[in-house]
């Protein structure tokens, strides 16, 4: 299949593209470098040394001998060379991983909220009328995330995307399935909830075929591919924007900070390993919807853990301390999620559990590249709320420190 990779740059998209190469696919790259512009705004880099993209293509290339087309254009910003594209390359499939991911920085001030929306919901929608006016039958996988779901705990398993209701009507009560309805939790995950209607939306009056993959958190560094050379390495955020917790768990083991958990870590989170992310989408791609069929929406997670078990994990496996620290987000102290994944066991997923991978990323990733780590970057300060700024513990390894255990 010719499919074209829209966020091929970042930190999912990169070893998806190498792994869809590698299983023979025309792979096309679509990217506006806007990642790495937000790295030199917030005087950050990624842990791992990243080449610039085009880099990567020639090693995978030298490596291979299978070729990664690399097209520099912001979908937010240039829809018609985006239509022209997609008319003139025709892909079979089309995954969307462009869009502003960190729900911190999300939040970080009114700019970074305009712009969070401008850029994820013009993405989506620019996409979509660009698929719906060139007439491109292209299966769109979209990168959605777990968060649009909400963690309260309301004690059910949240279903695949969709909710069996009973409506009350005249003639007595009627079953239906509605999408499951969405409580974000920062302006980020709002937009992905935004991106949830344009979905249904275009599905239903345009016939797109589309999956969306609501995805946990994505941990880990290396897969089958990115291992193969130095120069094809992942990205890892370990900053207090875009660093995910247990990525920032690792490396604060590994250069002996405290792993700071916000509040009483009592939130729990859903979880998967990049490795078989790469895997789910692949799995994704082969079982297309049908023209006219509703949004496919798939769990792509395999595990759930709360906050404050994980810090004790990598505690117990590294000898680092926890710092208990005020939580900048807005949400709820501590939550349960049960979540089913039903669909992707179904179609043969084996999934890489925490158990088995966590040490090996601490040493071999975590510890390999802690020389880079610039310590003044781990905390997480951006706050939600204006009171909870005044709250925010700039310095977790300093003096006005609460406990550390
Ligand atoms: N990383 C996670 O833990 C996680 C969890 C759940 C969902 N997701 C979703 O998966 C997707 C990929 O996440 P990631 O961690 O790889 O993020 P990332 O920030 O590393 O990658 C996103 C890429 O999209 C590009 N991009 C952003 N806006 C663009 C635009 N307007 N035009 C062209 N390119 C644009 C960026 O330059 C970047 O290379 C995101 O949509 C994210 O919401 C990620």
């Amino acid at each position: 299949m010719r499919i074209a990779i829209l966020g091929g740059d970042g930190f999912v998209g990169w070893p998806t593209a190498l792994h869809l190469s590698e299983l023979g696919h025309d792979i096309h790259i679509i990217d506006n470098l806007s990642r790495r512009r937000i790295d030199t705004e917030l005087g950050v880099q990624s842990l791992t040394p990243m080449d610039s993209i085009q880099e990567r293509c020639r090693i995978w290339h030298d490596e291979t001998g299978r070729r990664i087309h690399f097209h520099l254009l912001d979908l937010a910003a240039e829809y018609e060379r985006l239509k022209q594209w997609l008319a003139e390359q025709r892909p079979d499939a089309v995954i969307h991983f462009a869009e502003q991911r960190a729900a911190p920085y999300s939040m970080k001030t009114d700019r970074h909220k305009v712009y969070t929306v401008d850029n994820n919901t013009s993405a989506t929608h620019n996409l979509l009328a660009a698929l719906v006016e060139t007439g491109i039958d292209a299966h769109l996988v979209h990168l959605g995330t777990m968060g649009v779901y909400g963690y309260s705990s309301v004690g059910a398993p949240i279903p695949e995307g969709y909710l069996d209701v009973q409506i009350d009507t005249p003639g007595g009560p009627r079953p239906q399935q509605i999408l499951y309805p969405t409580r974000p939790g920062s302006v980020y995950h709002m937009t992905k909830s935004l991106d949830q209607i344009m979905f249904q939306f275009y599905a239903q009056n345009d016939g797109l075929r589309i999956t969306d993959l609501h995805q946990g958190i994505v941990w880990g560094t290396h897969t089958d591919q990115t291992r193969r050379h130095e120069q094809l390495i992942n990205r890892f955020d370990y900053d207090g924007d875009y660093g995910t917790v247990l990525n920032r768990f690792l490396i604060q083991a590994a250069i002996g900070h405290p792993l700071t958990v916000h509040g009483t870590g009592g939130q729990t989170r859903a979880f998967i390993h990049i490795q078989d992310s790469v895997r789910c989408i692949e799995l994704a791609l082969a079982d297309a919807p049908k023209a006219g069929e509703r949004v496919r929406i798939f769990n792509q997670m395999t595990e759930t853990h709360r906050i404050r078990d994980l810090a004790e994990m990598v505690a117990r496996l590294t000898g680092a301390r926890i710092a208990w620290l005020p939580n900048p987000r807005k949400e709820a102290e501590e939550n349960d999620l049960i979540v089913k994944n039903d669909q992707f066991l179904a179609l043969g997923l084996q999934p890489t559990t925490l158990a088995e991978g966590l040490l090996s990323e601490v040493v071999d990733v975590a510890r390999k590249y802690a020389h880079r780590i610039d310590r003044a970057r781990v905390p997480a300060v951006s706050a939600w709320t204006r009171d909870l700024a005044k709250r925010i513990e700039h310095d977790p390894e300093g003096k006005r420190l609460r406990s550390v255990s």
